[in-house]
């Protein structure tokens, strides 16, 4: 059980978990089929829905913000001023869209005939999963990096926590840092449970639900496809599933806008700055990582590729999501949670880009309650040297200033260019490949959404820096 000899057992252990061949996918060193790793789930889109429906999963209201598209027709130009909905998430057994990732695991897995599902995770995920094993009659153990080296953990996570064990799942808990991932196997091998990674296909295909409904309920509302989805992103399940969902529900032209809270200059495997950050998902910490080299996860390969398919990425502030969320709790009578409020801080300022006979779907809400609320994590924040106050976007410094708007004109969405993380995750392969690209690049050139030439030429520039 010594860490070496844990990790040397990975693939094995991986694949036994999961019932899943990786290795049989792959098509290079790189390169593999994410289709034939998507058809692993050996369900279509109405079985998914069917599995859901079951489950109490899914059908969420679409909603319909009326008091929030008024005011931004106020800041709008005449005839400007899209229309604002919301999926309303929260609506699921847990409160999230999680739920949705973890049906399919907990279903699937009570076929397989394992006894319990494990998934190393601090979010939302683990009471999705707690949720969907308590249902299925299955035990759930969830490993949440939940603490620094003080041994100080924010209100949120312990929320969730609370949420994971209200729910009857086991949670451990370590400190920042590589344990987890050696905690994650040594469970999986101890225990022959399930791994219920978000990363999984089955938790992606389970989120192809979200879209296919976005698509569906808009065009009942509106009469047309959503102009723009927007989509809180961190791991890039939610963008990936969500997009997917959607074109298969025939929404090819709607604009896939990913949005994350910009925690720029923060470290998240950095023990100090772990409690200076204010948000626990839906953050650049994730989100600029995983979409420049989605790999990085507890399976060999990713089924969440969130380049193939954003259109758009923008960042908002810290203290633009907790205005957001109270400005849905006062005008709309919506009490909803953080990760959600990322997408719709964004969607106040994008709306007034679109026309009024358009419309922008946040994707989704989120469950609030007591760790969640803006007023818990802003007063752990104090308490933790970062300073407070009123003032534009531009004034906020993730892990220094939280500066709250006070008006909706002082929100603004900063740009993410998708080219230079094309450029990135290429400089990643080349230094992985070399110069021996081989027939790997056209894999390459999709999982990036790239040209053939770009990654000849990011291959080259590799080799050169070899
Ligand atoms: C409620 C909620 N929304 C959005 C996200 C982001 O999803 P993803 O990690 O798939 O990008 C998370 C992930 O933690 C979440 O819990």
């Amino acid at each position: 059980m010594s860490y070496d000899s844990v990790m040397a057992r990975k693939a094995e252990i991986l694949r036994a978990s999961t019932g899943i061949d990786y290795p049989g996918l792959a098509l290079g060193r790189l390169a593999f089929d994410t289709e034939s790793l998507m058809a692993r789930v050996g369900y279509d889109l109405p079985e998914v829905r069917a599995v859901q429906l079951r489950a109490g999963v899914g059908d969420t209201p679409l909603r319909e913000l009326h008091n929030l598209t008024g005011l931004v027709r106020e800041h709008a130009e005449p005839g400007k001023g899209a229309r604002i909905l919301v999926k309303d998430e929260a609506a699921n057994p847990s409160g999230s869209f999680k739920d949705r990732r973890a049906c399919l695991s907990a279903h699937h897995a009570r076929r397989a005939g394992f006894a319990g599902l494990v998934a190393a995770t601090s979010g939302n995920y683990g009471a999705a999963v707690a949720a969907q094993a308590a249902a299925n009659n299955m035990k759930a153990i969830i490993i949440q990096e939940a603490f620094d080296s003080r041994g100080l953990a924010q209100p949120e996570i312990l929320e969730k926590a609370r949420k994971c064990e209200a729910l009857g799942a086991e949670v451990m808990q370590t400190t920042v840092g590589p344990e987890l991932f050696y905690v994650l196997l040594r469970t999986l091998e101890e225990t022959g449970y399930f791994n219920a990674s978000l990363y999984t296909p089955f938790s992606i295909a389970g989120i192809e639900t979200l879209g296919a409904e976005i698509a569906r309920q808009t065009r009942a509302l509106t009469g047309r496809d959503p102009d723009m989805v927007l989509a809180t992103h961190a791991g890039g399940g939610m963008v990936t599933g969500t997009a997917r969902g959607l074109r298969a529900a025939g929404a090819h032209n709607t604009v896939v806008t990913g949005v994350s809270v910009s925690l720029e200059g923060l470290h998240m495997a950095s023990d100090r700055d772990f409690n200076r950050k204010s948000f626990t998902t839906g953050h650049t910490g994730f989100s600029v990582p995983f979409t420049t080299w989605p790999d990085r996860v507890d399976v060999p390969r990713n089924a969440a590729r969130p380049l193939r398919y954003l259109d758009r990425f923008v960042l908002v502030t810290q203290g633009e999501v907790f205005y957001t969320t109270e400005l849905l709790a006062r005008l709309e009578g919506l009490e909803r949670g953080p990760a959600g409020n990322t997408s719709l801080a964004a969607a106040l300022v994008l709306a007034r880009e679109l026309d009024s006979h358009q419309t922008v779907v946040v994707s989704e809400t989120e469950y609030s309650g007591a760790g969640k609320s803006p007023a818990a994590q802003l007063a752990f924040a104090a308490r933790q040297g970062i300073d407070i106050g009123f003032g534009p976007s531009e004034e906020d410094r993730p892990g220094t200033a939280i500066r709250v708007p006070r008006r909706l004109d002082e929100l603004g969405v900063r740009e993410v260019d998708l080219a230079s993380l094309r450029a990135s995750y290429l400089r990643r392969a080349a230094a992985e490949l070399g110069s021996n690209v081989g027939d790997e690049a056209g894999f390459l050139a999709e999982d990036s959404r790239s040209s053939l030439s770009e990654v000849h030429a990011a291959m080259a520039g590799g080799d050169r820096h070899d």
